[in-house]
């Protein structure tokens, strides 16, 4: 195969620390690639009034791949107060360049697995009648990327035209006496066409990695036009795919039966808000921020992340004490994505080897606070635990 390029974007505080990790990983288990560096991140909001660059889009237009660390983002108001002072007052509005990322290329499937690792002191347990039992879970999160509540079209105090329009639905009758500026609008629109990506994007995973089902998990009783295309298209998309199973659940009873039997769910695909809530919960039961990786795919772009932030209070952490295995576990998505299976497998089976062992773990594995002297208590650095990993392999 071709040798890959890469858009190496590590953004701020830890994707900084935990993006070179997954690259050594990379490199070890014998993937070939360049790395080219991306700007992203806070530094280019206040310098350049930009938290994405255009040169960074270039970048991912011309070579399609990219992993990503995480980025600091802060309210428009302090965004703005942050600014250097040769940018103020020219009319930059903070927007969070990955959310932007995600609508510029249209990376509208993304895909959160959670599956838990054997040893791993923070999987989910569940008393029985005479005990405890750990669940085994592998349930992948597909979660339309790009529409819904997150969407962005939203008002407070919204122009007269929406008004008017929103008032021939006969259910805006009881918002008549609430004057537009006490009134705050989010839009929930949902496509068809997004629908349909993302639930035969489930199905199709489903059959490659044989999942038995496919739940479509949203509130179609009570959010009809919505959750009800979303439900539609699902029916549509299982009559192509016999013998994988279609269920349904609401979002509500969703979250209670993920801490009953979450072991029950193979593949789950919801809306944006909805798989952003799913996916978190069952990140919960599987190691939390430090396992939780994802993938954002569009139709000729792709870009992996760990579903963590930049933790801001580790940033200066010397060595650092976070848990690099979600960012490797991002990396492993991206391999699985051009067909690189083999290598992703060995990847994954390494991390599965040291979190069996569990001589190695990283503090939030060993349950600590996260402070420096977690080094001094027993746990591994950051590049203690890369370098476990690499051992392994
Ligand atoms: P966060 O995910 O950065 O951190 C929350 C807490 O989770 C941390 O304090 C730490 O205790 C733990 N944690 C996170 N990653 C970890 C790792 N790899 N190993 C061990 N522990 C880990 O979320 P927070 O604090 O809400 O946000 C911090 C900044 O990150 C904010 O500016 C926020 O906007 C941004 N953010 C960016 C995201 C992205 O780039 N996709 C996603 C979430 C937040
Ligand atoms: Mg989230």
């Amino acid at each position: 195969m071709a040798k890959r390029t890469v858009v190496s974007m590590p953004g701020d505080g830890i994707g900084k620390t935990v993006l070179p990790e997954a690259i050594r990983v990379l490199d070890a288990v014998g993937f070939e690639a360049d790395y080219v560096h991306g700007d992203i991140g806070w530094d280019f909001w206040i310098n350049e009034g930009n938290a994405l660059p255009d040169r960074t889009i270039k970048l991912l237009e011309e070579h399609k791949l990219g992993l990503f660390g995480a980025i600091t983002s802060k309210p428009k108001d302090q965004a703005a107060e942050e600014l250097a002072p040769a940018m103020r007052d020219k009319g930059f509005v903070y927007a969070s360049p990955i959310v932007r990322m995600r609508q510029h290329f249209d990376l509208d499937v993304s895909i959160r697995p959670c599956k838990s690792f054997q040893g791993n002191p923070l999987n989910f347990i569940r008393q029985t009648t005479d005990g405890f039992e750990e669940p085994n879970v592998d349930a992948v999160i597909f979660r339309q990327n790009t529409e819904g509540l997150y969407g962005g079209v939203e008002w407070t105090n919204p122009p007269k035209q929406v008004r008017d329009a929103l008032e021939t639905h006969p259910r805006m009758a009881k918002f008549k006496e609430v004057p537009s500026e006490d009134m705050a609008i989010s839009t929930r629109i949902f496509s068809r066409n997004a629908c349909r990506r993302i639930v035969r994007g489930a199905f199709e995973y489903a059959k490659k990695f044989g999942y038995k089902s496919v739940t479509v998990c949203e509130k179609p009783n009570v959010i009809r036009e919505t959750s009800g295309m979303m439900r539609a298209e699902g029916m549509a998309a299982a009559k192509d795919f016999p013998g994988i199973d279609l269920w349904e659940t609401n979002i509500d009873a969703q979250m209670m039966w993920m801490t009953k039997n979450p072991e029950t769910y193979g593949v789950l695909v919801s809306g944006n808000m909805f798989g952003d809530i799913v996916s978190d919960g069952f990140a919960g039961l599987v190691g939390g921020l430090g396992f939780a990786c994802s993938a954002n795919i569009g139709k000729e772009v792709a870009v992996f992340e760990p579903t963590h932030g930049s933790a801001p209070k580790y940033e200066t952490f010397s060595p650092s004490i976070v848990n690099p295995i979600a960012m490797i576990l991002s990396a492993c998505m991206m391999l699985d994505h051009i067909g690189e299976t083999e290598r992703s497998d060995k990847i994954r089976a390494a991390i599965a080897a040291v979190v069996a062992e569990g001589i190695v773990r990283t503090y939030d594995m060993a349950r600590m606070a996260g402070r420096q002297d977690v080094l001094d208590k027993g746990a591994a650095n950051t590049t203690e635990m890369t370098d476990a990993i690499l051992a392994k392999l």
